[in-house]
């Protein structure tokens, strides 16, 4: 697989819930080698600022373009709002591992939290494309901040209880499964640290496949820096890297703490 280091054009970059956008640009390459939990380091300045490099999920590849989903937070995703189509956008990827999708299990179950729902329009996608049944549980601060497209069979979970569920979304999974029976399940998380952990807890109390998709905060992408460690169960060596051994980790295998964060 060859990892293109490219500028590339913007489709389109529109808001699509609050303060959340959905950003495209073209690249035949990229669209034919990425899979989902994959990411792709982007330089997300411009004239303000030049240097501000950001990896960020694939969310779902449509024909030669390829798309983003970030919230705003700060300099980079504020940068990243400013691009308009015809604009170009310095890409770097395809980036990490995928998720486990070929791994033999019966039933998906989607797990995310915020801007956490980034790679699952792609996962569903794929997962949709092999008739393998899946389960989406989202959740978000409020009703404006759910993004549901690309999802399927989605339960929400908010916050404040504004739509869905109130209470978070592990909550929300286990009433669900306190209700329904879900053949050989594999669970498949992205969200803040907090929910990952709480997650992980769950996956591991029930004894459920569960891998997690991490979001810690990243320099090079390239596992050149050592600046995305995170801490293993086992295995010969105590930390992996985030950027090239993940970002999808068995549950199992890693250990969270909250400088994590996502
Ligand atoms: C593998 C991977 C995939 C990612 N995928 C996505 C994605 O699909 N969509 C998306 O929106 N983001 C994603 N992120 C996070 C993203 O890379 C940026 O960190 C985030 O967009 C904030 O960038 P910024 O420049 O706007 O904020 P900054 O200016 O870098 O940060 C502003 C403030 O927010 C804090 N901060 C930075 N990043 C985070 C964070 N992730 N969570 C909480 N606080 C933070 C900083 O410490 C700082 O105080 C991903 C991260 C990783 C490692
Ligand atoms: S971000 Fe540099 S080694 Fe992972």
């Amino acid at each position: 697989m060859a990892v293109i280091n490219a500028d590339l054009r913007v489709t389109a970059n529109e808001l699509i819930a609050e303060e959340t956008w959905a950003l495209r640009f073209q690249s035949p390459e990229l669209a034919a080698q990425l899979r989902p939990g994959q990411f792709l380091n982007i330089l997300t300045s411009d004239q303000i600022d030049p240097l501000l490099r950001r990896p960020y999920s694939i969310s779902n590849v449509i024909g030669d373009e390829c798309e983003i989903m970030y919230s705003l937070v700060g300099k980079g995703t504020h940068a990243l709002a400013r691009k308009r189509p015809g604009d170009t956008l310095g890409v770097l990827g395809p980036l990490g591992n995928t998720f486990g999708y070929e791994k033999p299990f019966g039933t998906a179950i989607i797990v995310a939290g915020g801007i956490g729902v980034a790679p699952f329009p792609f996962l569903t996608r794929e997962l949709q494309q092999r008739e393998i049944p899946l389960i989406t549980f989202l959740g978000a601060r409020n009703a404006a901040r759910v993004v549901a497209r690309g999802l399927a069979n989605l339960h929400v979970a908010t916050d404040d209880g504004s739509e869905g569920y109130h209470g978070t979304v592990i909550a929300a999974l286990d009433a669900y499964l306190a209700m329904h029976s879900i053949a050989a399940p594999m669970i498949f998380a992205c969200g803040p640290n907090p929910m990952l952990k709480a997650a992980q807890q769950f996956a591991r109390e029930r004894g459920i496949a569960c891998e997690l998709s991490l979001e810690s905060e990243m320099a090079c992408g390239i596992g050149i820096c050592q600046g995305c460690p995170v801490e293993r169960h086992q295995g010969e060596r105590k930390y992996a890297l985030v950027c090239t051994e993940g970002p999808c980790f068995d549950s199992n295998d890693i250990l969270l703490h909250e400088h994590h964060h996502a």
